[in-house]
């Protein structure tokens, strides 16, 4: 390398040429993790490409959830294989790295399965992909350790991500759901100091980042030491994170029932950065499933929580996950389901059949539901929870709201960004206004967005 006046910083020159490529499927931890795998990699010298063709390295980020959701990458690596093969005819060396939950669950399974796989790399580990990457080179790398060091300690620091970002506050899962994968892939609870995770968004806020949503797999189980080290809970965390100049909103996913504190609740009450948005699976309405799901609640106990939070904050959107076709529910476990969906009334939902996967307690059960039987409720709970989402949207028409924009829209002189309650909004203005907050009164309502007329900027406090 030399000290010549051309080169544009003081990487090794081939490495200035090397491109990554970075896939993340599955939830918002993982697009998390694939970011900050793009910046361990940023640091090694690749930048990022969006065309796998020219990648020198490709990082598959897995999502182990279900069935479907493993089988996926599998046939990815198929496809990444030929591409290996074309690039080495061509002189071109290609790294392919499994990283995520799959690696983690399968771990050397994957070598096997897919022959042109170098490193396999879980959920813990990433910040040690520099090395394994050097190791590659001598043979196939298999790193799916819980390790001792902490991996936020030996990640490069963060780069822009516009004007929304996630940030890591929890990972891991103590609960044991019955039919879930996460306290064996993620390992167990663990939080991040309340200075670690302030550090972190007065980072992202200095690069541009305007609203954070705190993620975690269990984020309300959040308990990060706090500043006087004592543990602190995710209320106390906000408020921290309130004082941070600049910061606009603030989100929270994925909540369990059985961890919301009174002080998480009174914070959507008080901490005005906190958005009235609020993502809280409950899987089933039935008693019987729930508790064969091991969730450890009823589903009186999660109407009687909702009731709580919307009178600490009566405008609340809320939004859950639900699995139909639970081992051994049936008709009547499936209408209380829909029961419950009536009774509170969600501005959004995932929804799933269920999967069985291998390790799992429920995997073990023999009373599986019919896959067609699946496929009906499946259908019938959708159609419920569409028509929620369209009314809740549709109400929305005609209000004011404030809006943090967040790109250009899809059409010239458009811009895009979101209400507090999550939706979609297109409407035109300059792209100046991106990462700032504009008063728009909402026109229309479409299938994936809302549409809107900007207001002068003193509509806002009306
Ligand atoms: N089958 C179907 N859905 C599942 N989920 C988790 N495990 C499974 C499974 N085995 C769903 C739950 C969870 C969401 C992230 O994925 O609804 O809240
Ligand atoms: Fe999985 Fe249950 Fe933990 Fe959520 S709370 S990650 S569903 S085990």
């Amino acid at each position: 390398m030399s000290g010549s006046p051309a080169a544009p910083c003081r990487l090794p020159r081939d490495a200035i040429l090397k491109k990554a490529y970075v896939k993340s499927y599955g939830c918002q931890m993982n697009a998390y993790d694939a970011g900050r795998m793009a910046d361990v990699l940023a640091a090694e010298g690749y930048s990022a490409t969006e065309a796998v063709e020219e990648a020198d390295i490709v990082v598959l980020n897995t999502c182990h959830i279900r069935e479907k959701a493993a089988e996926k990458v599998y046939s990815e690596l198929g496809r990444l294989r030929v591409l290996k093969g074309e690039r080495a005819e061509a002189g071109r060396e290609t790294k392919i790295v499994v990283a995520g939950c799959v690696a983690q669950a399968e771990g050397r399974e994957i070598l096997s399965r897919a022959p042109a796989v170098d490193v396999v790399v879980g959920p813990q580990s990433y910040h040690r992909l520099p090395d394994l990457l050097r190791r590659s080179r001598e043979g196939r790398v298999v790193d799916t350790e819980f390790p001792l060091e902490d991996k936020f300690d030996h990640l490069p620091a963060r780069r822009n991500r516009g004007v929304t970002g996630f940030l890591t506050v929890q990972e891991g899962c103590d609960k044991f759901c019955a039919f879930c994968v996460v306290p064996y892939t993620r390992g167990a609870e663990v939080s991040r100091s309340v200075a670690a995770v302030v550090e972190e968004a007065r980072r992202l806020v200095a690069d541009g980042v305007r609203e954070i949503t705190l993620i975690g797999q269990n984020v309300n189980a959040y308990h990060g030491d706090g500043a006087d080290g004592a543990p602190a809970t995710l209320g106390i965390l906000m408020d921290a994170l309130a004082q941070v100049p600049g910061l606009l909103r603030l989100r929270y996913t994925t909540s369990h029932p059985n961890d919301f504190a009174d002080d998480l609740i009174a914070a959507h009450a008080h901490n005005p950065l906190v958005m009235p948005y609020l993502h809280l699976p409950v899987q089933s309405g039935s008693d019987r499933i729930l508790h064969a799901m091991n969730r450890r609640h009823t589903g009186d106990a999660y109407r009687r929580l909702i009731a709580r939070i919307r009178d600490a904050r009566p405008d609340i959107a809320l939004s859950s996950d639900f699995i139909v076709g639970f081992p051994g529910e049936t008709d009547a476990d499936f209408a209380e389901t829909m029961r419950l969906v009536s009774d509170i009334g969600f501005a959004a939902a995932f929804s799933f059949k269920y999967s069985p996967r291998a390790g799992t307690p429920a995997a073990e059960r023999e009373d599986a539901v019919p896959e067609s039987v699946k496929t009906e409720r499946l259908a019938e709970l959708q159609k419920l929870l569409d028509a929620q989402r369209h009314a809740f949207n549709e109400a929305a028409v005609g209000t004011v709201a404030e809006i943090l924009v967040e790109k250009v829209g899809r059409h010239p002189g458009q811009v895009a960004g979101k209400t507090p309650h999550l939706q979609a909004v297109q409407f035109d203005a300059p792209a100046s206004t991106i990462g700032t907050l504009v008063p728009v009164r909402i026109v229309r309502s479409g299938s994936n967005s809302l549409f809107g007329e900007r207001l002068p900027d003193a509509a806002a406090a009306a």
